[in-house]
């Protein structure tokens, strides 16, 4: 029986999942700890989107487990979800919610709101330039507006555990540096948080731990000073000349 209260935030064990006959994820592990962000990189169709997924319970693993705080996301699905904030690549949001309408539909899909539930979405929503846009239908948002009212309603609840998928595209700098703080502070704040990107500079700088994903498998994982010493003879490598090593043909 496991100890939910010192199981590790986030914990991939074996995961395996198929498309029909397709394998997109072939046995895959890895664990974040609390206070950490984790960059998970690869090439197109290298199944980040598929794992994220799977860790927040929209797929069902094919084989392996998720463990949201120790709950296994297909076992105890609501405990598992309550924990957790997740932004899909492309947010799909209702048309005929307005932005404030559409975050509080995003908070109680997670459990029930906290007190200061207004208090907390107005400082985001000022943060991220969109207060002025609070009363608007979602059908009439901008791409990058868009994606920064998903991203008001993941840091609204402090999940435990927080996966972004290409949180960066279409967000404008200001946006692109709000974003940055808010993981900063929800790191230290204890979350465990896992980022997809293809913006490997980016990832170099904001991730304590990368995580270089191809063909569905872990080909490595670690620092940038691990993964020069996994692709050798890349001492003093960027991120972008490691991963173009690690994940050439
Ligand atoms: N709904 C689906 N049905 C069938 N195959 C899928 C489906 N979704 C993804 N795949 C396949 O699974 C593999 C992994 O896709 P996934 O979207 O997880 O990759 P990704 O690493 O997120 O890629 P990208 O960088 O382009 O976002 C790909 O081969 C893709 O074609
Ligand atoms: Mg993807």
């Amino acid at each position: 029986m496991v100890n939910v209260h010192d199981a590790p935030p986030l914990e991939v064990d074996g995961l395996v999942k198929r498309y029909g006959r397709a394998l997109a994820v072939d046995g895959l592990s890895f664990r974040v700890s609390a206070g950490e962000i984790v960059g998970l990189v690869g090439p197109n169709g290298a199944g980040k989107t598929t794992v994220m997924r799977c860790c927040v319970g929209i797929l069902r693993p094919s084989a392996g487990s998720v463990r949201v705080g120790g709950h296994d996301s297909v076992a105890a699905p609501s405990e598992a979800r309550r924990q957790m904030a997740f932004v899909p690549e492309l947010p799909s949001l209702y048309p005929l919610l307005t932005v404030a309408e559409q975050i509080e539909f995003i908070a109680r899909s997670y459990g029930p709101l906290a007190a200061d539930f207004a208090e907390r979405r107005e400082a985001l929503l000022r943060r991220f330039d969109l207060w002025p846009q609070r009363a608007k239908l979602t059908d009439s948002l901008s791409k990058g507006m868009r994606q920064k009212t998903a991203l008001v309603a993941a840091f609204l609840h402090g999940a435990r555990v927080i996966l972004l998928d290409e949180p960066l595209i279409g967000v404008d700098p200001a946006g692109i540096r709000q974003l940055k703080d808010l993981l900063l502070e929800a790191r230290a704040g204890g979350a465990a948080i896992v980022v997809s990107t293809h913006l490997l500079d980016t990832a170099e700088r904001l991730c304590d731990r990368i995580l270089v994903l191809q063909a569905g498998r872990k080909r490595a994982e670690g620092s940038l000073a691990d993964l020069r010493a996994a692709a050798e003879g890349f001492g003093d490598a960027t991120l972008e000349e490691v991963f173009m090593e690690l994940t050439k043909e």
